[in-house]
């Protein structure tokens, strides 16, 4: 079982980036946490980082059929991306938006995410616990949905 797990712009400036919202970790050491995480409950990662929309499109697209969940923060795309948005539309598989900041008690702007309503599910407001929790919930649907079949 594979989980890919997308970041979008700016992300990559973690731990130096405005610590008091996003705090001080780095990209890679929350990538870091995720795999090992992720690795316990034997489940492999994929990574991926941009701050190109396309590139973002274009990644989602080749996860269809090879990953069996999402776990995205596009960033600032959450508001206004429509191209990442319809990506994640044609994936059937669970989807977990997160952000590090609670969005909905920030500036008006960054209240709208347009992929809310693709995703499965949106955390937000956890810090880097929200990427942890998100590889918790797509384990707990894909268990749902297998005692299903
Ligand atoms: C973010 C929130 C967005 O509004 C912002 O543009 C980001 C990070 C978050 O993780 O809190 O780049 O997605």
């Amino acid at each position: 079982m594979k989980i890919l797990v997308i970041n979008g712009p700016n992300l990559n400036m973690l731990g130096k980036r405005n610590p008091k919202i996003y705090g001080t970790k780095t990209l890679a050491d929350i990538e870091n946490e995720i795999a090992s995480y992720a690795k316990k409950k034997g489940i492999d990662t994929e990574f991926f980082q941009s701050a190109c929309e396309g590139e973002i499109v274009n990644k989602l697209n080749g996860a269809y059929g090879s990953a069996d969940g999402i776990i995205i923060n596009a960033g600032a795309y959450t508001h206004y991306s429509y191209a990442i948005r319809d990506a994640l539309e044609i994936l059937d598989v669970p989807k977990i938006e997160v952000h590090l900041s609670d969005i909905h008690a920030r500036e008006t702007f960054r209240n709208i995410s347009v992929i809310e309503e693709v995703c499965t599910l949106q955390i937000a407001g956890f810090g880097d616990k929200g990427y942890v929790m998100a590889v918790d919930e797509i384990i707990k649907i894909l268990s749902e949905e297998n005692s299903k079949r």
